[in-house]
């Protein structure tokens, strides 16, 4: 595990946008892993403004995001889909037909999360995903448990995960209880792992992740186990961890 420090997430967001995009330049047909929340915004800011320079290209590039709410439509606007376009998507050259993300308005669980695995699986999982980490040190929507998940599966979101989403809807009672997310075996299979991290609620779950015990309460732990995956994070977030 290779950890980057940055200054501050404006910082931290060029460093992530830098390293994604060099890796659409050595590879224009790769496979990228995305993730939605308040962590890669400001590198995705920074994508678009490189494509319009037109120092990057997404032409040939395949997106597979990390996870979705059940029960919300590509349209609602709190759905990871919709958050995908209005922050990325529609601002970059990428073919709609390459993005990916697992279908929220499918009340078949089962065949939702079957379906997006094997989508995953026959793309032959991602060049580079990217990760953002959960105060309680989930991934993706893989909340701390008893043992790591593999494939994608419909997960139960816990109280601290529902009350931090819930910021970004109108009161925490609208927040999805229930969401389809990539497994822990799944993102672990990505040939090289990008997670980012800003702020000082972030900075237990950082220290657990870098420097904790390698266990399934703290799931991000595991990327100590990847063997190339490199951690972006800002001084706030950095705060818990040895110099
Ligand atoms: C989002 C995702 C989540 C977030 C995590 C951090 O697709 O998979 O694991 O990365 O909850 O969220 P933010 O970045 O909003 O702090």
């Amino acid at each position: 595990m290779k950890i980057i420090h940055a200054k501050d997430y404006a910082d931290m967001s060029r460093k992530a946008a830098n390293i994604i995009s060099a890796r659409v330049i050595l590879q224009p047909d790769c496979i990228l892993g995305l993730a939605t929340g308040t962590s890669p915004i400001g590198a995705y800011q920074q994508l678009i403004k490189w494509y319009e320079k037109g120092d990057v290209d997404f032409a040939q590039v395949r997106t597979y995001n990390l996870d979705e709410y059940r029960g919300l439509s590509h349209e609602d606007p709190q759905s990871y889909h919709y958050f995908m376009h209005e922050n990325l998507f529609d601002h970059i050259n990428i073919d709609p037909a390459n993005v990916h993300v697992p279908d929220g308005s499918n009340p078949d669980a089962a065949e939702a999360c079957a379906t997006y695995d094997k989508l995953v699986a026959e793309a032959g999982f991602c060049d580079l995903q990217l990760l953002g980490i959960g105060r309680n040190g989930h991934i993706g929507f893989n909340e701390p448990d008893d043992a790591f998940s593999k494939g994608t599966h419909c997960v139960d979101l816990t109280e601290s995960t529902i009350e931090a989403n819930s910021r970004l809807f109108d009161n925490a009672d609208d927040v999805p209880r229930q969401a389809y997310t990539m497994g822990v075996q799944t993102i672990m299979h990505a040939r090289s792992i990008l997670m980012i991290a800003s702020g000082a609620d972030k900075a237990q779950a950082v220290h657990d992740m870098c420097f904790g015990p390698v266990t399934p309460r703290v799931p991000a732990s595991i990327l100590q186990l990847h063997t190339n995956c490199v951690v972006v994070a800002d001084e706030a977030a950095l705060a818990d961890c040895p110099e």
